[in-house]
């Protein structure tokens, strides 16, 4: 049996229910995707969940604000992926009278959908002869055929695009691809996987060659940035000051005013940055409490935060919203916030 026939054959046996999977609406399909390339099925089915639950169709996507689709997506991190996914609903029912557009070259024009999800989409909806490849699919073909250039080079990228291609079994590739990446998921996993059940195992370059904790090989080491946030959440009876990101990781989402600092700065420098004068001149500020530095991993960046309690009678700044506490919960906020907020009780 061929490479792509066994693992249509272990799929058939192994696949889990999953509702994107049942009726191939590329609406589900899209959302799904996206959803999963931030994080695992296990963890991405409640959001799925969410999303669909709120909005049906790409019609009510695209009627929907961008505060409650941030709203939905608050935990998951990477929140462009969130505002293209608003922004291209917008353009399906602007420019696409609401249908999602069938050709892959037209898909492969949206905002937010590269080549995997386009494969992903043309061949679990419409059964169209594209491969995909995503990190499920490179470990595999890694591992089993025994690929040893990086997959993050671009000799590497092609390399293992043009292997996938080759593989596809053409009338079939809708079911070749969830099945390839079905398999990667389940039992051909990063850490630990099972080989001594594994159906590809005679054939397989890596296990037969101890290779298996070797391969895929990654050619660049990820560059983590430290920084340092000291975020003021400054009361004044029942308000309380936020203020939307206007860029970067967390765009769109809202936060305490914040002092930003690319190294650990002490409480006294804290409080006599420009920042802290500009934003308490004039006014009488009480410090109720300073919580522990709290380390927060992403992953290109590593974030250690404070959180100063503040009471304080001062007029509101530049950019700065002024809502009542009990509001704060229908805001999307960083993951960070939310943590520290509910380790707190405060919501
Ligand atoms: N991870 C991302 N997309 C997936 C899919 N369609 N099936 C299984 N795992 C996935």
């Amino acid at each position: 049996m061929s490479f792509s026939a066994q693992i249509l054959c272990w799929f058939d046996k192994n696949k889990r229910s999953l509702p994107w999977r049942n009726d191939k609406d590329p609406y589900q399909i899209w959302l799904s995707e996206i959803i999963l390339q931030q994080t695992k099925v296990i963890q991405g089915l409640p959001y799925y969940n969410k999303f669909i639950h709120a909005f049906p169709t790409i019609k009510h996507l695209a009627n929907a604000s961008e505060d409650e689709v941030l709203k939905l997506w608050q935990g998951l991190g990477y929140y462009s992926r969130a505002r293209n996914l608003h922004y291209t609903a917008k353009e399906i029912v602007k420019k696409y009278n609401s249908v999602f557009p069938k050709d892959y070259k037209t898909i492969l024009k949206l905002k937010g959908i590269g080549p995997y999800t386009a494969a992903a989409i043309t061949s679990f909806a419409y059964n169209l002869p594209y491969a995909v490849v995503d990190g499920n699919v490179i470990r595999l073909l890694s591992r089993y055929f025994g690929v040893q250039t990086s997959f993050d080079s671009s000799k590497g990228k092609k390399e293992f695009q043009l292997l996938a291609e080759e593989l596809l079994i053409k009338e079939e590739a809708g079911k070749n691809n969830q099945a390839i990446m079905e398999f990667g998921a389940l039992q051909c996993v990063p850490k630990s996987p099972n080989c001594s059940i594994c159906p590809l195992q005679n054939e397989c370059f890596a296990f037969n060659n101890n290779l298996v904790f070797q391969l895929p090989k990654r050619a660049k080491k990820l560059k983590i940035k430290k920084r340092f946030f000291d975020f003021l959440i400054i009361t004044q009876n029942d308000k309380l000051f936020i203020q939307k990101r206007k860029k970067g990781i967390w765009k769109g989402l809202y936060q305490f005013p914040l002092i930003e600092h690319e190294e650990v700065k002490s409480e006294r420098i804290i409080k006599t940055s420009d920042t802290w004068r500009n934003m308490f001149e004039g006014a009488t500020t009480t410090i109720t409490k300073i919580s522990p530095q709290i380390k927060h991993q992403l992953t290109h960046q590593t974030i250690y935060a404070r959180f100063w309690h503040i009471d304080a009678n001062i007029l509101l700044p530049k950019n700065t919203d002024c809502i009542r506490k009990e509001e704060l919960i229908q805001y999307p906020i960083p993951k960070l916030l939310e943590k520290y907020l509910k380790n707190i009780g405060i919501i």
